[in-house]
């Protein structure tokens, strides 16, 4: 079990290697934008890190934040592409809630997908 502390929602114990997005939906209960289903392709899924960022990157993170100009901005990551395998702090910054969105997305599966490759942010 890690902790995931949700800034203003509070701190919960997540299921080993547990998805972050599914963390955030589950265990912290946010209404997380998820418009792809979890496959790195639209960065609804984005957090902003203030504790805790994961070291290594899926390819697939790095390409998407890439193409959309993000990939400089310190502690954005996508929730869809991490594991929560350590404790970590982050505040939720694409929310359903004023989104316009009718949904959050499709749920993602259980597993990152798709298949990561790990390199290092
Ligand atoms: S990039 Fe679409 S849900 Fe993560």
């Amino acid at each position: 079990m890690s902790k995931l502390t949700v800034e203003g929602v509070g701190t919960f114990e997540v299921p080993e290697s547990k998805r972050l997005v599914n963390a955030l939906i589950d265990e912290a209960r946010v209404d997380q934008l998820h418009a792809c289903g979890g496959n790195a392709r639209c960065t609804t899924c984005r957090v902003q890190f203030l504790a805790g960022e994961p070291e290594r990157m899926t390819v697939a993170e790095k390409e998407v934040l890439t193409l959309r100009g993000l990939i400089g901005q310190a502690g954005l990551r996508l929730s869809c592409q991490i594991v929560c395998d350590h404790d970590m702090e982050v505040r939720c910054i694409s929310r359903l809630a004023g989104s316009g969105r009718a949904d959050a997305g499709k749920r993602p599966e259980e597993h990152v997908t798709p298949q990561p490759v790990w390199t290092n942010k």
